[in-house]
């Protein structure tokens, strides 16, 4: 992919969103394509993606996790010295090999909840950049697991959907729990 973008600043001239955490509705959601209508919007919420991303910190960032019904991922999975920043607008993944990688994966929308979960390895994704070129990219390794993972989430699709049921059941059931201690100032 050649459509870098610049790292927005960290200075906070960028305002953060608020990452919506589940379980919520919006989260469930088979969220719509972007759209000629959409051009502002997506405009002005791709920087605000990419610094509400870092500061969390991750390596991916989709809009229906900042409460927007949009096919609109952002991620970075270079190191933090070396940012490799993609906004992708609705991608969809075209190819999936064969083979497949099991990687623990967490999410911002279920903090401190990981799980392994399997893959293809090797995925290529056809997707609308910045400029409103359409473009393919041909991932692997980490780039190809949090781009299926982001857009599971256009879909209204978590990691924990790849689990079973028990699995499922029992994270949700820590993360509804640590949240509200957390709320209750851990009362
Ligand atoms: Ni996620």
């Amino acid at each position: 992919m050649n459509d870098l973008l610049t790292p927005p600043a960290a200075d906070g001239s960028v305002d953060l969103l608020r990452i919506v955490i589940a379980p919520s509705a919006i989260l469930k959601t088979k969220c719509r394509a972007v759209g000629a209508g959409d051009d502002d919007a997506v405009r002005a919420l791709i920087p605000r993606m990419f610094a509400t991303m870092y500061k969390a910190p991750g390596i991916g960032l989709a809009a229906p996790q900042v409460g927007e019904n949009l096919r609109l991922i952002v991620v970075d999975v270079g190191p933090e010295d070396k940012r490799q920043p993609y906004a992708l607008i609705n991608p969809e993944v075209v190819a999936a090999s064969d083979e497949t990688s099991t990687r623990e994966e967490g999410c911002l929308s279920l903090p401190n909840q990981f799980a392994d979960i399997t893959r293809p390895s090797v995925v290529k994704v056809r997707y609308v950049d910045q400029a409103g070129a359409r473009r393919e990219v041909d991932a692997d390794g980490l780039l190809a697991t949090c781009l299926q993972h982001e857009i599971d989430h256009l879909n209204g699709i978590l990691f924990v959907d790849h689990l079973s049921m028990l699995k499922r059941n029992m994270i949700m059931r820590r993360l509804v729990k640590e949240q509200r201690e957390k709320r209750d100032g851990g009362r």
